[in-house]
């Protein structure tokens, strides 16, 4: 993989707006198997020049010191596809991580997964697993990887794993707000995002944070995911910082 090394470049964090900044950066990444059509290649040519763009994007919200990026990397859904498809792209995390993980710890950049880990091959797992160890005391940029992700699923999981909480006598119904409940989902403990991002020009969720996403600011773009610069990212920032989030108030 011919792709840009990363580094620190404090200069670059300028490049931020310095007002209304998003703190949690969700994003679909969406496009891979249309930007390799268009060029006559195969699917999964997409799905690996993918990679080189969460290279930059991630390098990009390390410099703009975001604070949480969530990307979108595998639904639960995504299991429909060819088992060929499948596979390469289950691969694609374990192939970034050993070639980035150095690279990601010295920028003190945090990995976690969201998702059912569970149900995915175990060599993707592993890795994934590796990296969550090896930076878990990192506190700089918190890098989601949701991956065999489904919102519905996770919600499910959440109130099964609840009401087991409540028969034990836990805590009582009366006692469950949205806190308590946030607090069963693959994102406990973490800030809603601000902005979601969709690349490749859908214009739906598809089943992906439906409880986190509440109040979010959506921006839907028609660039292909492997085609995503830091250009567009950063315009993704500035637009979100014109934005005037209200909340039901005023
Ligand atoms: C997004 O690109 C990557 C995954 C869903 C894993 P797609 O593979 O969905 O690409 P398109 O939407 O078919 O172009
Ligand atoms: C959403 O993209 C899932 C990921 C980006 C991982 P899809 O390509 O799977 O979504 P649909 O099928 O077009 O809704
Ligand atoms: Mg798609």
């Amino acid at each position: 993989m011919k792709l840009p090394f990363f580094h620190k470049k404090e200069e670059e964090s300028v490049l931020y707006p310095n007002e209304n900044i998003a703190e949690h950066i969700a994003i679909i990444m969406d496009g891979n198997g249309r930007w390799a059509k268009k060029r006559g290649m195969p699917r999964i040519a997409g799905h690996k020049e993918g990679v080189s763009t969460v290279v930059n994007i991630v390098k990009t919200a390390v410099n703009c010191k975001v604070k949480i990026l969530t990307l979108y990397t595998f639904s639960t859904e995504n299991w429909k596809r060819p088992k060929t498809e499948i596979e390469f792209i289950l691969r694609l995390p374990k192939e970034f991580l050993s070639i980035y993980l150095p690279d990601l710890i010295a920028n003190n950049v945090r990995i976690e997964i969201v998702g059912d880990i569970e149900k995915l091959p175990v060599h993707t797992r592993e890795a994934i697993e590796y990296a969550m160890e090896r930076t878990r005391n990192n506190d700089g940029l918190l890098l989601n990887f949701a991956l065999n992700y489904g919102s519905r699923d996770e919600i499910l999981n959440a109130m099964k794993e609840m009401f087991l909480d409540i028969t034990k006598g836990e805590f009582s119904l009366d006692e469950l707000d949205e806190q308590k409940f946030s607090n069963y989902l693959y994102t406990a403990g973490m800030k809603e995002p601000d902005l979601l991002i969709r690349t490749g020009g859908e214009i739906r969720l598809s089943n992906f944070l439906l409880w986190q996403l509440a109040y979010t600011e959506f921006w839907f773009t028609d660039v292909l995911w492997p085609d995503f610069s830091e250009k567009d990212f950063l315009q993704a920032l500035k637009e979100y910082g014109n934005r005037k989030r209200r909340y039901g108030g005023l």
